[in-house]
């Protein structure tokens, strides 16, 4: 037994093993691309170390495809073969059995479990991130508050990576709408670490909500050169400043970065996709020709339609088919869209979060997703319109999210609810007072006879 960089009792072979691991875990807060090498490296050193089995496990679904479900139990296999042979503490086998329910498909069981184990081990570091993303996946916000507000009375900057706690409780404040409070922890983080990029995007996300876009730029600006080592997470934070830009209408640039940053190397990463799609459809709302790029889109997610290991991809993924179709993709992505849709209909009747989360939501928001280009905005916004409560049920940011809000606004618009149109607008101005793109449309339902 060692004990890992927090003075948690650990199983492994050796110091030099304990210490790979703590630089995995060290690589995975900080969002690097060398994360993967490190727990290859810790491997090496250790092949059958239970929690750096159960953390390749966790890696493999973090990456939100169903072909790797397969390989991340069977390294949950692994560490528990390793477990019974060798030997694990309580807490190892607590992750053990977490892993196992994120498995089972049962994710807020899941969340629980890891913060369980923060009820007895409140530096376990790993519990603590993992639990904040399957509620941000479960979009539930004052449970991530609540989830980091628990362990935090352990913490302080004698516990190596307080910092990234501070960014894991930011962005937690920043999906509760508690702006100030984030973006002073956010840049609290920042000041011990200017490299932590989660916390840099929590205070992105103030700026986002508050409607900042020169200080957004500015954040984003002042830190990158931090965040050379960072994997795919970055292309994230460059949607954020292309919607900054978007606010100020600088249209031309965020056609650039769309092309040389947030899609530049056309990956099919979960992430990588819902950035873009999300990024093309409020060009073209505010009326910018986006080109060809709905056809890059459109070839990635023909596959990834059929996935559905995490169901707030496929209303983007309908986005993304039904505009290659409309912007000259031809009957094949025409069916594209019905088959994406059929198969989420057939998800949507199984087990498990996700299928709840299909029923309740997923399957609504992309079949008005597909009406809504498809030039049927009635149809779009009462197949929406009453299931709107339970939107956040899909998962993601607010600002993620807002992008639906968007589409039901633009919805009515197009189909003359002036009322509903007018309502709603009226809604999300009182979350987003400064927000220049709501004037825009409240003018433009104004308008409507
Ligand atoms: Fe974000």
């Amino acid at each position: 037994m060692h004990e890992d960089i927090r003075g948690l009792s650990q199983t492994a072979a050796s110091a030099e093993a304990m210490q790979a691991f703590d630089a995995t875990v060290e690589a995975y807060m900080a969002f690097e691309r060398q994360t993967g090498d490190r727990l290859k490296e810790t491997l090496a050193l250790d092949p059958t170390m239970p929690m750096a089995l159960c953390l390749k496990g966790c890696f493999l679904l973090l990456f939100c495809k169903r072909a790797l479900v397969a390989p991340a139990a069977k390294a949950l296999a692994a560490a528990r073969d390793a477990a019974r042979e060798r030997g694990a503490n309580e807490r190892e086998l607590r992750h053990l059995d977490a892993l196992q329910l994120w498995l089972d498909g049962d994710l807020r069981k899941a969340a629980a479990a890891w913060e369980a184990i923060l009820l007895d081990h409140p530096h376990d570091l790993v519990a603590l991130r993992l639990a904040q993303y399957l509620h941000f996946y479960l979009g539930e916000a004052a449970a991530m508050r609540n989830g980091v507000a628990r362990p935090l009375y352990a913490w302080n900057d004698d516990v190596p990576g307080y910092g990234y706690v501070l960014g894991i409780k930011a962005f937690a404040l920043e999906e509760c709408g508690d702006y100030s409070a984030a973006e002073n922890t956010g840049r609290a983080a920042i000041d011990r670490n200017p490299a932590d990029i989660w916390a840099a995007h929590a205070v992105a996300h103030v700026m986002e909500m508050q409607d900042r876009p020169r200080e957004g730029i500015d954040w984003i600006g002042g830190l990158e050169s931090h965040w050379a080592a960072c994997h795919n997470f970055i292309y994230h934070v460059h949607w954020h400043r292309c919607l900054f830009r978007l606010e100020l209408g600088d249209h031309d640039a965020v056609l650039n970065d769309y092309d040389k940053k947030v899609r530049a190397d056309q990956s099919e990463e979960f992430l990588d996709v819902i950035n873009a799609i999300a990024l093309l459809w409020r060009l073209e709302q505010r009326g910018i020709a986006v080109g060809a790029r709905w056809a890059e889109l459109g070839e990635k997610c023909r596959a990834m339609s059929e996935d559905h290991c995490m169901v707030f991809g496929d209303p983007h993924y309908v986005m993304a088919l039904a505009a290659a179709r409309a912007n000259g993709g031809g009957d094949k992505e025409d069916d594209a869209v019905a088959t994406a849709l059929s198969s989420l209909e057939r998800f949507a009747e199984g087990k498990g979060t996700e299928a709840g989360v299909a029923r309740n939501i997923a399957l609504p928001l992309a079949r008005a997703a597909a009406a809504h280009r498809q030039g049927r905005f009635a149809e779009a916004v009462d197949g929406l319109l009453p299931h709107r409560s339970a939107l956040y049920q899909i998962g993601g940011s607010r600002a993620q999210r807002d992008l639906f809000e968007l589409l039901l606004i633009d919805a009515a618009l197009k189909a003359g609810r002036k009322g509903l149109a007018r309502a709603l607008l009226s809604e999300r101005g009182l979350q987003r007072p400064g927000n220049p793109w709501n004037h825009c449309m409240t003018d433009a339902a104004q308008s409507l006879s």
